[in-house]
């Protein structure tokens, strides 16, 4: 933990004059305000003064032990300050005095102003170069030549066997079918739909599909059920703060349920969330679940479970948090990659239209069933989705790399070459590439035209991040929002666009470009604060 981050959490005064005495008004008052900030009630309360542990703590602050804290404390402060800002490794890497010295900088446009790093990294980058040192630690690269020396593959083989060994698509067919029925059940009534809600629960009931051969029918629930996404987003935003407090979030993590609840949503949903994972795993290890047996395809956990892999590698604690980390992965990124998709193709009849000429020449009867790879081989469905993907980043935290070895940054236009030391953090962020806008002009608008004029774009297309910490579920993602947008689309047309043979339409309601234009990063992307996101109406 930073240490010039620690009067954040520590308490703002402690009593250290000698005068003080047991039974004096100093002590009494010292420590009634100390138990009023964590509790003003407290004050009220009148104190036991010979409690054994006040008696101790007393001792303990009239001690020289007090004074040799204080002093040491403070020498080390000094010594931090001076190695960050003259030794350090990356001393001489150019940005902001203060963001060098201390983790306060990067709390206060995260935490204060919240989520707001992200922009503040780009003016950084306006003002010092494509590279900034943006923490103590971390080098923040903003330069579209330096991605392929970042994201280099090293060990690619195994994570990809996994990723491609299991095949879904007839879930996947099925769960976007069950979607279309509840977008009828919707037709002709003025009932808003929250797009996200309804593409988190088809996610989520997908990715748990693949994981564990069961789900829990999402799609079905009133309001598409969000609970689980609600937590998850409520999570990504409380590890925004507790990132910075570490230390904390271990203490905290290991209080037991009942009190985590207590602590608000973020944290409270967490630990639930996280016991329903483990009992699954558990459950697998143990024989008692076998909705494996029933699949005609095979699940992540149990093929995990009974590889070969080495026993260590595949403790229920262990796996229990690969299944948080993918089922939220998988659930949050696809919510927000379709509602963004469905966003500029109802506001955008142009486009639209577009879309629907060519799904209408593999799928005539528009039965929304069309095979996946016709639908891969669709130049225009493909290049809404690369769009999508674009204006949706996958996640706007900073992808960090930390190399063994040297690494060197030198752009061919010239200019000074950077040799960042082995063991440096070193970070890009998918908006920056996404909205340069020598590759991307006019970058928020949503012009899946680009990708057709320019195949080579595709270099650039970062949303699943690249190299050897590549996304896992991108084969499965890609077959869900082909499948999603093809069948969705070949059925329902928009207000200004109604095909013949279109069951319904849908229409945007109460939304706007606020509504999708990226404000800030909580680790996913996050819109302006007070929006509602995607509403959809359906119409006949
Ligand atoms: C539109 C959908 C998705 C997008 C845009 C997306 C994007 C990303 C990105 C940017 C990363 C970070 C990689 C890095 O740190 O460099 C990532 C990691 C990951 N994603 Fe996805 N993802 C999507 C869907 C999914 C799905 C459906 C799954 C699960 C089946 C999944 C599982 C994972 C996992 C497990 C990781 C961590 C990989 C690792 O650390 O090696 N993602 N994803």
């Amino acid at each position: 933990m930073d240490i010039l981050l620690m009067p954040v959490i520590l308490l703002p005064s402690t009593p250290s004059s000698r005068n003080c005495s047991i039974h004096n008004d100093c002590y009494a008052s010292t420590y009634s305000r100390i138990f009023s900030l964590w509790n003003p009630g407290y004050s009220q309360i009148s104190l036991n003064y010979f409690h054994p542990t006040l008696v101790a703590m007393d001792l303990f602050l009239n001690s020289k032990v007090v004074g040799w804290v204080l002093v040491t404390t403070a020498l080390y402060c000094i010594y931090d300050v001076v190695y960050r800002i003259y030794f350090s490794p990356v001393a001489s890497f150019p940005g902001p005095r203060l963001a060098a010295l201390t983790f306060a900088y990067e709390f206060y446009y995260d935490i204060v102003k919240p989520g707001q790093y992200i922009w503040k990294i780009q003016a950084l980058h306006e003002q010092y170069g494509p590279i900034v040192r943006i923490n103590p630690y971390e080098i923040h690269i903003n330069d579209p030549e330096f991605y392929d020396a970042l994201f280099f593959n090293d060990r690619a083989a195994n994570k990809w066997y996994w990723s491609t060994k299991i095949q879904l698509q007839p879930v996947v067919q099925e769960r976007i079918d069950t979607l279309i029925s509840r977008l009828i059940d919707h037709r002709g009534t003025s009932a808003v739909i929250q797009a996200e809600n309804a593409f988190a629960a088809m996610a989520n009931d997908i990715v748990m599909e693949y994981c564990f051969g069961r789900h829990e029918h999402r799609v079905e629930a009133e309001n598409f059920d969000p609970s689980f996404s609600t937590t998850s987003r409520a999570a990504s935003h409380s590890l925004t703060l507790w990132k910075f407090f570490h230390p904390v979030l271990t203490l905290v993590m290991s209080l037991p349920e009942s009190e985590l609840c207590r602590l608000g949503d973020g944290i409270a949903g967490a630990p639930t969330m996280k016991h329903a994972f483990f009992q699954q795993i558990d459950a697998i290890r143990s024989g008692r679940d076998v909705a494996h047996s029933e699949s005609s395809y095979a699940t992540l956990f149990h093929e995990i479970l009974s590889s070969k892999l080495p026993e260590h590698e595949k403790t229920t604690l262990r796996l229990t948090d690969e299944a948080e980390l993918i089922v939220g992965a998988g659930t949050e990124t696809t919510r927000w990659t379709l509602s963004i998709a469905v966003f500029h193709l109802l506001d955008n009849p142009t486009v639209l239209r577009t879309l629907k000429e060519e799904l209408r020449a593999v799928d005539p009867e528009c039965q929304g069933k069309t095979p996946l790879p016709t639908l891969q081989s669709l130049p225009f469905l493909s290049a809404i989705i690369n769009e999508s993907l674009r204006l949706s980043y996958g996640t706007t935290q900073r992808l960090q790399r930390v190399f063994p070895f040297p690494v060197v940054f030198e752009r061919s236009k010239g200019g000074k070459v950077w040799t960042m030391p082995a063991g440096t953090a070193i970070s890009v962020s998918i908006p920056d590439l996404h909205h340069n806008k020598d590759i991307f002009p006019d970058s928020c608008s949503f012009r899946p035209g680009r990708w057709i004029e320019d195949p080579a774009l595709i270099k650039y297309q970062l949303a699943f991040s690249k190299g050897s910490r590549r996304c896992l579920g991108m084969n499965l993602v890609t077959a869900e929002i082909y499948t999603c947008l093809a069948a969705v689309f070949a059925k329902f047309g928009s207000a200004p666009l109604r095909g013949d043979k279109d069951i319904g339409i849908l229409k945007l309601s109460d939304t706007t470009i606020d509504d999708v234009k990226l404000w800030g990063d909580c680790f996913l992307p996050i819109q302006k604060p007070g929006s509602n996101g995607v509403r959809i109406t359906v119409g006949v």
